[in-house]
């Protein structure tokens, strides 16, 4: 017998018991294939929850083949396997990358299918767009393992915080940075062998370029910042500083002045209603939580008017944390079906605050002389060490600080101070 995708739910309420839930997993790397492990090792709690139900792995999208797994036999290579199956209610995309994640989960939309997506990318760049084609098509679009990995955060901000207006979400949202500052200052590494570290435990890519340069955070904040303030935020407009630059001295330094130092994406709502979103490292003060959350962990603090401030934390990164979230999501959708648009397109960014007018602390670390670190900065307290002057400026307006900058003689490398 042939259910209509959209008429599925439905169906299952009415005949629980008669019908199995079939799904397609789209993209079967670390985190596709640790959904069908999830999916295998909590069948029985999933069927319980279900009513009776069976969550069926129908269908693995992937160029490649997997002849040794237990589920080989449903791998398929052409899309359209999936899309006109009209058995087929929700479409896990753990592909990754824009295309064809894209396309394939408009596709699987506009054909009635829900779809649960960990793909940062298409969410950050593509979100309003998927969960309006969803809204219109009555079914969903869920991105829960997109940040934060196994840590829920889009739930929570989505439904437990709606009570409140956002007033900030400051968080390390990338394990791999995370995971390299904590070696480099723990080990006394330098940054390359600290990476090198990272790659061969297979917490850093190969081109780990997206993470060091701050390109992943800067999604994940993207998608935040957007989920918080109800319109997308677009990368474009977010500045994104690395952690490349970063030595083991500065790492002392901070510590020895009772800071951390984290790459954090940071998104706040600004006095004048605008919002204020960066990627950068910051030194973070030991008395914050994130200061202590450490290796490959992501920590996520949000701060509601009403709540005030929240702590998440967990593993952001990996094959079975990250289909935690997944799987959550295919059980959420399974249960309620239908899930409004957290945030629309806007036609302006105007709601977005340049950078420029921030106004910052910074840890400065430079080869300047002295003479000119006095003539741009007046009597600050220097710490000398190899050769390089280390210490914290006053507060500035950020253009004022660029002129300041300016006048060094020096090369130099600065950090946000968290505030
Ligand atoms: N490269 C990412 C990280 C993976 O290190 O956090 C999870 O998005």
């Amino acid at each position: 017998m042939k259910i209509h995708a959209r008429a599925c739910y439905t169906y299952v309420y009415e005949k629980r018991g008669l019908i199995m839930i079939s799904i397609a997993i789209m993209g079967f790397g670390v985190v596709g294939s640790g959904v069908a492990e999830t999916i295998m090792m909590n069948a029985e709690s999933f069927s319980e929850r279900l009513g009776g139900e069976k969550i069926n792995v129908k269908y693995i999208l992937d160029l490649r083949d997997f002849p040794d797994h237990p589920l080989g036999g449903r791998v398929v290579h052409d899309i359209e396997t999936i899309l006109s199956d009209d058995e087929v209610s929700v479409v896990v995309e753990t592909m990754g990358g824009i295309n064809p994640a894209y396309g394939f989960s408009k596709s699987a939309l506009e054909r009635g299918k829900s779809v649960v997506t960990s793909n940062k990318e298409v969410v950050a760049a593509h979100g309003a767009e998927l969960m309006a084609l969803a809204e219109k098509n009555g079914v969903a679009y869920m991105f829960e393992a997109s940040v934060g990995g196994g840590i829920p955060i889009i739930r929570p901000m989505r439904k437990c915080l709606a009570a409140n207006k956002i007033i900030s979400v400051s968080g390390i949202l990338n394990g791999t940075c995370n995971y390299i500052l904590t070696r480099m200052e723990r080990d006394k590494l330098d940054f390359d062998t600290a990476l090198k570290q990272a790659q061969k435990l297979g917490y850093a890519e190969r081109d780990p370029s997206a993470d060091i340069e701050g390109k992943d955070t800067c999604r994940k904040i993207s998608i935040l910042a957007s989920l918080a303030y109800g319109k997308t935020v677009p990368t474009e407009k977010i500045l994104c500083e690395g952690i490349s630059d970063i030595t083991y001295n500065d790492l002392v330094y901070a510590r020895e002045n009772g800071f951390a130092i984290k790459l954090l994406g940071r998104a706040k709502k600004c006095a004048d209603g605008r919002i204020s979103v960066l990627t950068a490292p910051h030194l973070v003060p030991d008395d914050n939580s994130l200061a202590g959350v450490n290796d490959v962990y992501n920590g996520i603090s949000v701060v509601g008017n009403i709540v005030g401030d929240v702590l998440f934390c967990g593993r952001g990164a990996g094959s079975l944390p990250t289909a935690s979230a997944v799987v959550a999501d295919v059980l959420d959708v399974i249960d309620n079906c239908k899930v409004r648009a957290s945030w629309k397109d806007a036609d302006n960014t105007d709601f977005i605050r340049d950078v420029s007018e921030d106004v910052t602390s910074s840890y400065i670390r430079t080869n300047s002389s002295k003479e000119s670190i006095g003539k741009a900065f007046g009597s600050v307290d220097i710490t000398e060490k190899n050769g390089e002057k280390m210490f914290i400026t006053p507060e500035y307006l950020e253009s004022d600080l660029e002129v300041v900058l300016s006048l060094l003689d020096g090369k130099y490398t600065r950090i946000r101070l968290m505030k």
